[in-house]
This record gives C-alpha cells, sequence and structure tokens, in this order.
C-alpha cells in the first residue's frame, strides 16, 4: 500500500502531468484535491496529446479509480465536455468519482472574476476568469452550493435563490452590469445534475477504503507551492492549497496515511504574468530556454519570463510539504548551455539570505547568489539510466539535492513516458 502527493516546488508548468501520469500507472485510486479548470496537465501517451484541466490524469489509464476531490470546484459544463471528449477518443472514464461535498462553480461566479479583475487597474493578480477565485470566497462565507446540493432539486432552488439575489444585486449595484435569469440557470444546471449524478460519491470514503485495502493512491497537486494561498507569492496566488497538506484537506486523509511526498522540479525556473523573480533571464539564455522549452501559455499563448534554477525556492517546498525526493523534469531543455548556474541564496542590504522571503517587496530587491556548473552540451533524451547520464548533468542534479538537501528520486529527460529516469 502506498499514498504519494506529487506537488509542483515552483510557479506552475512543472511537467506534473509527466511525472503524475507516469506514477499512475502503478496506482489504483487517483486523486485532484484542489483548484479547478484553471490546472492543465499535458500529457503525451503513444502520441496522442492529451490536455487535462479537471479530470485526474489516472483517467488515461482503464481500470483505475479517479476521484475529484472535497477541495476541488468545478465547474459542471467544463467537466461534462472534459469526459465527453475523453469518450469520444476512447478513454472509459466508468472509473470517476466525483466528490459530494466539492463545490459548484456557478455562472455569476465567472462573470464576477472578470469583472473584478477589470476594476483591480494595475493591481491585476492575474487570475484565469474561470470563476475559480469567487467559487472559493463563496465556499468561505459559507454561502457556497456543494455537489450534493445540486443532487436534491428543492435544495438547490433553495440556495441557487439565495446566492441569485445577492449576485445580481452586486453585479447591477457595484459593476453596472446585467444579472442572471434564475428559471435559466435553475434549469441548465438540473441537466446537468443528471448528467454528473452517476459520478457522484462521498469520496472521503472511498479513498480510505481503499487504503484499508492496501491500494495505491496517487495525490496529484495542480498549480504549484509559489501559487499557495498560504505560503505564495501573495496576492499572486490561487485560491487553494496546492502544497502537500491540501491534499488531506482536500481529499479526506489523515496526515498518517501518507507515506511520500514528492515535489516535481523543472530544471530552470518560469513565471507566468506578474511579481518578483529574482532569478529571472532577460538575456539571450532566457531566450533560448523559452524557445527550446517553448515556454508558451497553453491558454493565453504569451510567453512566459523564464530563469536559472532557484535553490532556495526548492528548499522552501521542502520545508512546506514536507518533500521525501524530487523529480526534476525537463533536463533537456539544458541540452545546449555551455553554463548553468544555481541560485543558492539571495543578499539583501549586503546580507545573505538563504530562505525565501514572505515580503514580496524584499523578494523583488534581492540579489541572488549563484554557482556556476558546466553544461553538458549533448542531448540526453534517449538516456534511459542514471549511470549513463553525461558527467556535468549528474553533476548538476547532484549539486541540486545537496543545496536543497532533498534527494532526487527521477529525472525526466524528454515529455513522453518512457524518457524517464528512475533513482529509486
Ligand atoms: P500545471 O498544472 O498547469 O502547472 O502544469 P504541469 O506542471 O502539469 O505542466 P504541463 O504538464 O502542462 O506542461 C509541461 C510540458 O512539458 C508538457 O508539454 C509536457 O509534455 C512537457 N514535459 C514534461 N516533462 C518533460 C521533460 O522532461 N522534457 C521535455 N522536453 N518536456 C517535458
Amino acid at each position: 500500500m502506498s499514498a504519494i502527493i506529487v506537488i509542483g516546488t515552483q510557479w506552475g508548468d512543472e511537467g506534473k502531468g509527466k511525472i503524475v501520469d507516469y506514477l499512475a500507472e502503478k496506482s489504483d485510486v487517483v486523486v485532484r484535491y484542489q483548484g479547478g479548470n484553471n490546472a492543465g496537465h499535458t500529457v503525451v501517451v503513444g502520441g496522442n496529446e492529451f490536455k487535462l484541466h479537471l479530470l485526474p490524469s489516472g483517467i488515461l489509464y482503464s481500470g483505475k479509480t479517479c476521484v475529484v476531490g472535497n477541495g476541488v470546484v468545478i465547474d459542471p459544463a467544463v467537466m461534462l465536455k472534459e469526459l465527453k471528449d475523453m469518450q469520444q477518443k476512447g478513454i472509459d472514464t466508468s472509473g470517476l468519482k466525483v466528490s459530494n461535498r466539492a463545490h459548484v462553480i456557478m455562472p455569476y461566479h465567472r462573470l464576477l472574476d472578470e469583472v473584478e479583475e477589470e476594476h483591480r487597474g494595475d493591481n491585476k493578480i492575474g487570475t484565469t476568469k474561470r470563476g475559480i477565485g469567487p467559487c472559493y470566497m463563496d465556499k468561505n462565507a459559507r454561502t457556497g452550493i456543494r455537489i450534493v446540493d445540486l443532487m436534491d432539486e428543492a435544495e438547490f432552488s433553495e440556495k441557487l435563490a439565495r446566492n441569485l439575489e445577492a449576485k445580481n444585486h452586486l453585479l447591477k449595484a457595484v459593476y453596472e452590469t446585467e444579472g442572471f435569469d434564475y428559471e435559466q440557470m435553475k434549469e441548465e444546471y438540473l441537466n446537468y445534475a443528471e448528467q454528473l449524478r452517476p459520478y457522484v460519491a462521498d469520496t472521503a470514503v472511498v479513498i480510505n477504503e481503499a487504503l484499508k485495502a492496501k491500494k495505491n493512491v496517487l495525490f496529484e497537486g495542480a498549480q504549484a507551492t509559489l501559487l499557495d494561498l498560504d505560503h505564495g507569492t501573495y496576492p499572486y496566488v490561487t485560491s487553494s492549497h496546492p502544497i502537500g497538506g491540501g491534499a488531506c484537506i482536500g481529499a479526506g486523509v489523515g496526515p498518517t496515511k501518507i507515506n511520500k511526498v514528492i515535489g516535481v522540479v523543472k530544471a530552470y525556473s518560469t513565471r507566468v504574468g506578474e511579481g518578483p523573480f529574482p532569478t529571472e533571464l532577460h538575456d539571450e539564455i532566457g531566450s533560448t530556454i523559452r524557445e527550446k522549452g517553448f515556454e508558451y501559455g497553453t491558454t493565453t499563448g504569451r510567453p512566459r519570463r523564464c530563469g536559472w534554477i532557484d535553490a532556495c525556492v526548492i528548499r522552501y517546498a521542502g520545508y512546506v510539504s514536507g518533500l521525501d525526493y524530487m523529480a526534476i523534469t525537463r533536463l533537456d531543455i539544458l541540452d545546449s548551455l555551455k553554463t548553468l548556474k544555481i541560485c543558492t541564496g539571495y543578499k539583501y542590504k549586503g546580507e545573505l539570505l538563504n530562505e525565501f522571503p514572505a515580503s514580496l517587496k524584499i523578494l523583488g530587491q534581492v540579489e541572488p547568489v549563484y554557482e556556476e556548473l558546466p553544461g553538458w552540451e549533448k542531448s540526453i533524451s534517449d538516456i534511459r539510466r542514471y549511470d549513463d547520464l553525461p558527467v556535468n548533468a549528474r553533476r548538476y542534479v547532484e549539486r541540486l539535492s545537496e543545496v536543497t538537501g532533498i534527494e532526487t528520486g527521477i529525472v525526466s529527460v524528454g515529455p513522453r513516458r518512457d524518457q524517464t529516469i528512475i533513482l529509486h
């Protein structure tokens, strides 16, 4: 029996999808525990590329139980479309279980996401405008609508009426926007309810029963440590908890049941949108990484900011998630570089800072302290054994483990399942 959590250690887009997909093969149950359809894993199977937003990556293997946990916020239309797309590609979706305690994204959440972001002017937080933030706001305000409510027409009708009255008032009074029609929304969502009903379950029970039966359970994090509501670069964060502990809350399992937490570490850093990024590269090396790694936003197409790997970030992720080991991805993207740098600490007002600061003001002013290592300057994509990696690639990986204090368990050298090197 094993219960493994996989999380992103940086700002997201580390390649969690591939690592989760790889580990999913040996798992019986695969669980999403936070976020919503603002995540976007890309998994390559048998030459086909699958983009998953809401469904756990385990869906690509038949015979797995795939759980969308209570910590996830669900846009029913998006979930049903993703299910239909999978079914059309011949994927068996019968193992899907959707938590009855998960919250439902409503059309007013999407609209509020949009108008609130517009009203932020120069202080935009970079929301994906899919209603995720406003849905979590209602969850915390204790006015949200859960899947269990959606399954009960009377309960849903009453909660929708109450919510819609408040939201329509807000939209009109504050944002001068037209509100929504109650009957139309009720009909639309009750229709979704019938399509989702076969999948709805008490998923904490499903997962705990599986653990009791000595099954392997994999918890797949979306987003990443620096986007965590508490531990990330606030306010440029998401509304949920992508760190290790988030899995316990968002799936309904106790911390004593978790055996391992794996942090996915991209071999360099990227960041989307605004906010301080100490190791950012504004030169040709940054462009080379962006082009070779095709570092452009999946939905927006916006170029991602690229930079050297930051060991302070990984160490920090190690603390807040209790990482057992790193899965280093996209090492192959660095193939052509002559020299590589690892940021081992920061200089701030002449002092050395070893830890990742809470203040974004300080983070914006720190100067990275780098250690230089020679590159390997050859392709590693076809290598399958750690010992066959060029000595400089091994040195880079080993040095990263030394400066972060976290062992390396997996090295990924390409997007395909087989382009994976297992260390332990
Ligand atoms: P978010 O949950 O949105 O943060 O995404 P993610 O961390 O799951 O990243 P995603 O899988 O969307 O993007 C990573 C991209 O890198 C995908 O296209 C993967 O196929 C690809 N990828 C993963 N690992 C490797 C690798 O080792 N080398 C290369 N070249 N590509 C990789």
